[in-house]
């Protein structure tokens, strides 16, 4: 094989992080069937949601690529595995909404499923610690959270283009993305790209339709059908677009 799995690296809450032998520059990741919710106050797993997540990821980025966006993902070593660019990631957790749902509808008070003008970005500090608290763009510069405003700025156009390529990307399949969240890093060669994952643990997918919560909702919020919500946005996502890609 041309990748051989080193040392273990690095446990999260969804995913095992490894070196890769002889090659600094990568990592290799497994993708755990656990769920967590609540910073993971609410645990939970089902069989197979790594693979599920995994593939779904895969086939995102693969798409996002086909776009002109780049991510970290390099090359599938089994069906729960990848190999990726080894970044040093922003501590920043990019939220796009384009219909205000969860917290920020909590915030304001307004009722889920509103729609918004324009899509909304924001910003909260990665420290489980904390629970991930929302920063402005001064606090997250007065923490140390970015480099400076410049790359603040980069950050909320590269969100918005990957934004306006997943809308486009679910609706053609019946699914209304109503947010979103990324996650950045530095590559070493100093190019910030798409990190982490994109998959139905990260948005919020209600389908066209009916409007039915086909993410990690169903879990946080015990409605039931999770495994094969899961299911079928990959169902969804492969007869859409599996030969485009
Ligand atoms: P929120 O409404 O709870 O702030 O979540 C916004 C989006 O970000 C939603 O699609 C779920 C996702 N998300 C994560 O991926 N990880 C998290 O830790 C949180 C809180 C939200
Ligand atoms: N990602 C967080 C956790 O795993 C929170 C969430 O997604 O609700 O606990």
């Amino acid at each position: 094989m041309k990748y051989q799995k080193g040392e273990f690296r690095y446990e999260g809450k969804a995913k095992r992080i490894f070196e890769v032998v002889g090659s600094p520059d990568l990592l290799w990741m497994e993708f755990k069937d656990s769920l967590t919710a609540f910073n993971a106050q609410k645990k939970g797993s089902f069989s197979n949601k790594g693979v599920i997540n995994k593939q779904i990821a895969v086939l995102i980025f693969r798409y996002l690529s086909s776009r002109g966006i780049k991510s970290h993902w390099v090359a599938d070593v089994s069906e729960r595995e990848w190999i990726c660019q080894r970044l040093t990631i922003i501590p920043l957790e990019v939220v796009v909404r384009n219909w205000l749902a969860g917290s920020t509808a909590k915030k304001f008070g307004i009722e889920e499923g509103t729609a918004l003008k324009a899509p909304l970005v924001e910003f909260y500090y990665k420290k489980d610690e904390l629970n991930d608290p929302f920063v402005s763009d001064d606090q997250a510069l007065v923490i140390g959270a970015a480099q400076d405003q410049a790359q603040l700025n980069a950050l909320k156009k590269q969100a918005l283009a990957v934004n306006e390529a997943l809308v486009h990307f679910f609706s053609k399949m019946g699914i209304r993305l109503i947010d979103f969240k990324i996650e950045f890093g530095v590559s070493e060669r100093g190019e910030v790209i798409l990190g982490d994952e994109i998959t139905p643990d990260s948005c919020r997918l209600w389908d066209l339709a009916t409007n039915e919560k086909l993410d990690k909702d169903r879990f946080r919020r015990d409605l039931g059908r999770v495994e094969e919500s899961y299911q079928e946005v990959l169902k969804r996502i492969t007869s859409t677009w599996e030969s485009q890609l």
